[in-house]
Order: structure tokens, then sequence, then C-alpha cells
């Protein structure tokens, strides 16, 4: 695979999974529970999976499409594919290009990347390395005066579209980390010390550039004594008892597109588009690191769709890991999909270029998906494409 510096054990990636695998192999333990982790015994997690394998597609013969259209418009961006990159924190702890990579392999692919509060890159150090204005991800800590300044930031870095996440009023319980000893400090015992040894590249990396920490937490955020500080500083930041009074306060402040991540209820749905006056919402239970045994998003997708009709976007994430999947979503009435780990996957086993090709791999899949279904077009899918399934595949 031009590009990627990693040696593939039997042949290069041909799908999310193989780059979850690649991943895996890349990554020391502390690491790799970070990225792939999630909350509890990992229950919505894995639902957010399976929900989309319960679906069958409809199958039209002969329907003479050649090169399905998979653009679609969102925060009123024309992508070339319905596919965003979502926002996630400290992703610099999967490779040192971190968001710089995702933003860039994003815009080559025709769509957008979401930076994260939590990003290892600044604000202004994505914008000096693209070309396209991406959108950023707000955490809503209490401190409206420092909520301000990161607004005004982002909007003067060119950042067009703001996504709320409110689904962060805690942090959810990541066993996984804490096994791993993704504490804060991180907790070093000699067998960590060893995994981390045998991970030489990930290692060496990690000292040469820093960029495992939340920048913009904490000036100075990139030795380990300033990560640490970063961390605990977006948790002291945490606003357990954020409401409806501070949404209404960030729509006022922020004048570009807003939209709200982490609603999972109708009723919550349509009061941020009808009251609020957000431009949509992402369904998202944070990829289940946050309320394990909350349903899958694909499970309440249709609730919402049906509640916020076209007055605003919807949007969903969590589980999507095929290009069907991101089929079936369509189908069901998101607007576009997010994808969180599966480019951690391909940032982690191969940086930027690992990033482009999961990318490419759901391109190809989903157009393949298109022409065998005879479906010309992801505007053409809704509910007519879908057939109920006969249970868990
Ligand atoms: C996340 N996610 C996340 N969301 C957010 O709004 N702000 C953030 O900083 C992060 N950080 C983060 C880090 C990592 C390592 C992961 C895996 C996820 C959640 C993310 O935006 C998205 O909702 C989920 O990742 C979607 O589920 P999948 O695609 O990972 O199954």
């Amino acid at each position: 695979m031009p590009g990627i510096g990693y040696r593939w054990r039997g042949g290069p990636p041909l799908s999310i999974e193989d780059y979850r695998r690649a991943a895996r192999r890349a990554l020391p333990d502390m690491a790799w529970a970070y990225v792939d982790g999630a909350a509890d015994d990992q229950v919505t997690r894995r639902d957010n999976e399976l929900a989309f394998r319960r679906w069958r597609l409809r199958q039209r013969g002969l329907a003479g499409v050649r090169a399905p259209d998979l653009s679609v418009e969102v925060a009123g961006e024309r992508l070339a594919l319905p596919i965003v990159l979502a926002p996630t924190g400290i992703i610099g702890m999967a490779h040192w290009q971190g968001d710089l990579a995702a933003a860039r392999a994003a815009e080559k692919a025709g769509t957008r990347h979401i930076l994260s509060t939590g990003s290892s890159y600044s604000l202004e150090e994505v914008r000096d390395a693209t070309s396209e204005n991406h959108w950023f991800q707000l955490y809503p800590f209490g401190d409206r005066v420092k909520v301000g300044e990161l607004l005004d930031r982002a909007a003067g870095a060119g950042f067009t579209a703001l996504f709320v996440t409110v689904d962060v009023p805690v942090r959810g319980n990541r066993e996984a980390e804490r096994r791993a000893g993704m504490t804060v400090p991180p907790t070093l015992t000699p067998g960590r010390l060893l995994d981390v040894a045998v991970h030489p590249a990930w290692w060496f990396n990690l000292l040469r550039h820093k960029r495992i920490s939340a920048v913009h937490y904490a000036e100075g955020a990139r030795t380990l004594s300033g990560a640490v500080e970063a961390v605990r500083k977006q948790e002291r930041y945490m606003q357990t008892d954020l409401d409806w009074n501070d949404l209404a306060w960030m729509r006022e402040r922020w004048k570009g597109r807003l939209y709200v991540k982490g609603l999972m209820d109708p009723e919550d749905a349509a009061r941020a588009v009808d009251v609020i006056g957000a431009n949509g919402v992402v369904v998202s239970n944070h990829g289940g690191r946050q309320l394990d045994r909350a349903p899958a998003t694909l499970e309440v997708l249709p609730g919402i769709v049906e509640r916020v009709g076209n007055r605003g976007e919807v949007l969903l994430d969590g589980g999507v890991r095929r290009g069907v999947d991101v089929v079936t979503a369509l189908a069901l009435g998101a607007r576009a999909v997010l994808i969180g780990r599966p480019y951690a996957y391909g940032l982690a086993a191969g940086g930027e270029a690992g990033v482009t090709d999961v990318l490419r791999i759901l391109r190809e899949e989903m157009t393949r998906a298109l022409i065998l279904m005879g479906c010309p077009s992801a505007a053409e899918l809704d509910g007519s494409w879908l057939l109920a399934g006969m249970g868990e595949a």
C-alpha cells in the first residue's frame, strides 16, 4: 500500500475491520484502550454495530445505474460523500499526525472533519494545514467567558459550523482504559513499560512530536505534566448540570450553523431545532463511551427524523463500519453519518494515508452497494429501500 508505513500481516487492509486489527497491532495497550474502548460492559457500543445488520436492502434489477451520486448537503456545504469525520479528543494517541491528518484526508475526499475541543492540534494549526473551512466541536464547560473566547477563536480561524456535544456532563466509566493504566497521570508498571517498548515507533513519535494532549485546555500542554494538567482541567470544566439555558446561550453566542451532538430522544431533538434554533442534531451515544445500555443510535433514528421532519438536519454516528451501514442510515432518514473509530484505526495504522484509505474503502463499498441495489444516488435513499431483516446477522 503506497504511502502507508506499516508492514501488513497477510496483505493490505481490505475493510474497516482489517484496519481495526492493524491498529490493535500498532498501538500499545493504553492507547488502544483509549481509542477502541467504551463504557462499562460495552453493550451500547456493540448494539450500535449490530443494529445495522438487522436491516435488508431492496435490490432492483436492470436499473442502469453506472456511477451513483454520493453527494449530500450538510451545513450548507456539498459533500462528495455522506461521511464526516467525527470529533475525537487527544487523537494524537492514535498517531502523532492526529487531527491534521484527519482534516487533510477529509478534504481530499471532499468532506469535512470536526475538530474536537480536546484536540491534539489547535484550531489555528488545523486552519494553517488545510484549505477548506472545517467544523468545530464544543464541550460546553461551565465558564462562559472561556467558552466565548474559544468560539471567537474558532470563528476567527474560519471554522463555519459548531457541534455542541451534550452527552458528557460527566465522563463515562471507561473501565478498559483504567485497567490499561490510562489514568491521570498514567499508571506505569514494568509490564506496561514493556508493552510500550515493543511499540518503539509509537513511543518515539510520542516523545518527538508530543501530541498526546488537549491543547485548548492548557498552554504548554505538550509536556507530560502539561498533558496531565490539561486532562485534569478538562474534567474540572465539565458542567454536570448543563441545561437548555446553556444551549440557548451558545446559540445566541455562535453566529454560524449550530448542531447538537449527543441527543437520543425525539423530544430533545425537536426542542433543539424548534425552540433553540439549532440547524440540526447528531443522533449519537458517543460510540457507547458514555451511557452504557443507551439504545443503538440507528434504533432511535426514525423517531427523531419523524419529530424533526425537514426543519433540521439529522445526522447519526455510532457503529458505521461498512458502506451498506451508511446506505441503511440514509434510508432511515439520516442526511449523513459521522465515523469515529474507523478513521482512528486508519490513523493508527497509517497516519494520513490510512485515513484516506478508510474513506476510500467506505466510498467504494457504498458505490458498489448502490449499483447493486439499482439506486442512482444517496439523495434517493428512503425507507422504500429497506426491508425488515430476519433478525441479527
Ligand atoms: C470520541 N468521541 C468524541 N465526541 C466528541 O463530541 N468530542 C470528543 O472529543 C470525542 N472524543 C472521542 C475520542 C475517541 C478516541 C473516540 C473513539 C470517540 C465520540 C465520537 O465523536 C463519535 O460520537 C463516536 O466515535 C461514533 O462512534 P464510532 O464511529 O466510533 O462507532
